[in-house]
């Protein structure tokens, strides 16, 4: 990293949980957590087999905030950058974990939404959940059951915060992917919207992926990050 950078925005995928115990989802199965992702990961899924979904999600969220799952060390280095960094800084993450709120990050978007949050189909609010919930489940602002989905953007969905997200990306100077396979669109695509900018791209993940950033640092994310991004707060 030569000059100095003003503005950096931070995308993050299942491989910078992984190491915290949550499984990523293109393990060579191709199931997530022995479903189909057809099943659990679809609108058509959901109207299929609603129960089937609540349960899934329920579990992830009972797996979430159980003892052995906690932040690593990747998640807190980049915390303690956010604090430290005198530029701009938006983090980005594709996980519908919480590990990188409870590691002390802060200007953090979930594009892909919250594990624990729950939205009515009628009024589109948003509500913390940390219990289980289904089809039977009394909605807070209905306040009649059936009417509640997990606050998750499944395949064929707008993600959230595109506008602020795009806005970051074409005014960064460092764009950095970690842990992401590069599967998902739109994802997938904002290197490419940082360069416009000649944004320096770089990616941090157990392999080398197949798309086109300017540097590759290959590792565990826990730690390949806290290196990566001390180096940058030095240049700083
Ligand atoms: N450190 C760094 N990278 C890792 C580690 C690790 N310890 N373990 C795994 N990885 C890498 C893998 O090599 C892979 O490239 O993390 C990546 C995980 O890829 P995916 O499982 O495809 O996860 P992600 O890219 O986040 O998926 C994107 O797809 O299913 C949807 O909505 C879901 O947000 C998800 C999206």
């Amino acid at each position: 990293m030569s000059a100095r950078a003003e503005s950096i925005v931070v995308l993050t995928g299942a491989g910078i949980s992984a190491e915290s115990g949550i499984k990523t989802f293109r393990a060579a199965d191709g199931l997530w957590e022995n479903h189909p992702i057809d099943d659990v990961a679809t609108p058509e899924g959901f109207e299929r087999n609603p129960q089937l979904v609540y349960e899934f999600y329920n579990q992830r969220r009972q797996q979430l905030l159980s003892d052995p799952i906690k932040p690593n060390a990747a998640h807190s280095y980049l915390a303690k950058f956010e604090h430290e960094f005198p530029g701009k800084f938006l983090l980005v993450t594709q996980n519908v974990d919480n590990l990188h709120e409870r590691a002390g990050s802060e200007n953090l978007v979930h594009m892909h939404g919250e594990l624990l949050k729950m939205r009515c189909l009628n009024s589109q609010l948003v509500f913390d959940i940390i219990e289980n919930f289904n089809f039977d489940t009394n909605c807070r602002c209905c306040r009649s059951p059936g009417n509640l989905r997990p606050h998750i953007v499944w395949f064929g969905e707008m993600p959230f915060h595109m506008n602020k997200i795009n806005q970051a990306l074409e005014s960064c100077d460092v764009f950095v992917a970690i842990g992401t396979s590069g599967n998902v669109y739109p994802a997938s695509g904002f290197y490419q919207t940082a360069k416009i900018r000649r944004a320096r791209t770089v990616e941090l993940n157990l392999e080398r992926t197949s798309s086109g950033f300017d540097e590759h640092i290959v590792g565990n994310a826990s730690e390949i990050v806290p290196k990566y991004f001390e180096n940058l707060l030095q240049a700083c």
